[in-house]
């Protein structure tokens, strides 16, 4: 039995995270392995209930179950009003922070169904296949912060632990990949980034046959767009990340279908890397593809290879069917539920 902490959370969450449970359950039948689901609240909603948008009974399931399944944050009552003091993304943050979840995996890669539909040129794009490992519970997120009315900082720190850590993962991946790691990050501006240039320098001396590259983060948000098939797996830091991450899934031709890992010594958070899309709230008509392909990356951390390649089959076959939300299929879209249905019923008859 393998427990699963379900936490839907706001806008689209609670939505895509039906399909995604959905296909748990046909894989489970397939590889004959129970899941158990305890659902949670967390962001907008925990606020509304409790006034905390991380209550300690969401992070006491958490804590104890094997991974996560995460929804997404967010409500626009909160983004336009700078003056409020508990919003939705601090239940987020707290979470990776407390249950130590210091790297985040996002792959890019491009589908060949899908290449039409990034404004970037085919050529540009076609056999993108990255992997971005931003670290997750440092920097400029979690340092010192100070506001009164005519001031404020946000402290940007790292540790060498802190970088050790998030670069063990990224260079255990390199190798399964294609070997070569680009270090993103402001050396020339930034002390803390001249910290990581010399601590993933020393790391890498144990790895000669992981090449390592470094790019400035102004010159690789360029690169992103321009070549971005140089790319096998980036490692950066938080803010940075964050950032490229959104600018990498252009490429995918949408967010819709990306998904992340977050992952710690003990434990796995698993989410679309989209947000909590209000304005599609409860029209059936997101795209749950992201948060389906999460499970296909929880299963693979919960040594469950053979159920995420059915996930990832299953996927790539309603691609190539266009059974497809209206963000990716606006000639015949399907509804979010129909997508579910498709993936999960491939799965059951299939494998
Ligand atoms: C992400 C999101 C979060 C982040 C927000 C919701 C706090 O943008 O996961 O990329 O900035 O890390
Ligand atoms: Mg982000």
């Amino acid at each position: 039995m393998i427990k699963i902490a379900v936490l839907p959370g706001d806008g689209i969450g609670p939505e895509i995270i039906n399909e995604s449970l959905k296909v748990i359950e046909s894989v489970s039948e397939k590889i004959d392995i129970k899941f158990e689901h305890t659902f949670c609240d967390v962001g907008a909603i925990a606020i509304d209930k409790y006034n905390n948008p991380l209550p300690d009974e969401t992070l006491k399931i958490c804590k104890e179950s094997d991974a996560i399944l995460f929804g997404a944050i967010g409500h626009p009552r909160f983004d336009n009003n700078p003056k409020l003091k508990v919003r939705p993304e601090q239940g987020l943050l707290k979470l990776r922070k407390e249950l130590g979840l210091y790297a985040n995996l996002r792959p890019v890669k491009s589908y060949k169904e899908l290449l039409s539909l990034s404004p970037l040129k085919k050529n540009i794009i076609e056999d993108v296949d990255m992997l971005i490992v931003r670290e997750l519970t440092g920097g400029l997120y979690f340092g010192e912060k100070k506001s009164d009315n005519n001031f404020s900082s946000d402290l940007c720190t790292y540790t060498v632990k802190e970088i050790e850590r998030v670069t063990s993962v990224a260079i255990d991946f390199a190798k399964k990949r294609r070997n070569k790691i680009t270090l993103v990050d402001k050396a020339n501006v930034l002390e803390t980034s001249r910290l990581w240039r010399k601590t993933v320098q020393e790391i890498s001396l144990k790895h000669p046959e992981v090449q390592l590259n470094y790019m400035f983060i102004d010159n690789a948000a360029m690169q992103i767009i321009l070549n971005p098939k140089q790319f096998d797996v980036i490692l950066t830091e938080n803010l940075f990340g964050d950032i490229i991450s959104d600018e990498a899934s252009v490429i995918g031709g949408s967010i819709g279908i990306l998904s992340s890992a977050s992952i710690g010594e003990s434990m796995g958070l698993f989410e679309p890397i989209h947000g909590s899309f209000p304005q599609a709230t409860n029209k059936n008509i997101a795209n749950p593809v992201a948060a389906i392909l999460s499970v296909s990356m929880m299963l693979n951390y919960l040594n469950l290879g053979n159920g995420a390649k059915m996930i990832e089959k299953a996927v790539e076959n309603s691609l190539i069917n266009k059974v497809s939300t209206a963000d990716i299929n606006d000639i015949s879209p399907s509804k979010t539920s129909e997508v579910g249905d498709y993936i999960s019923n491939f799965i059951r008859e299939n494998n």
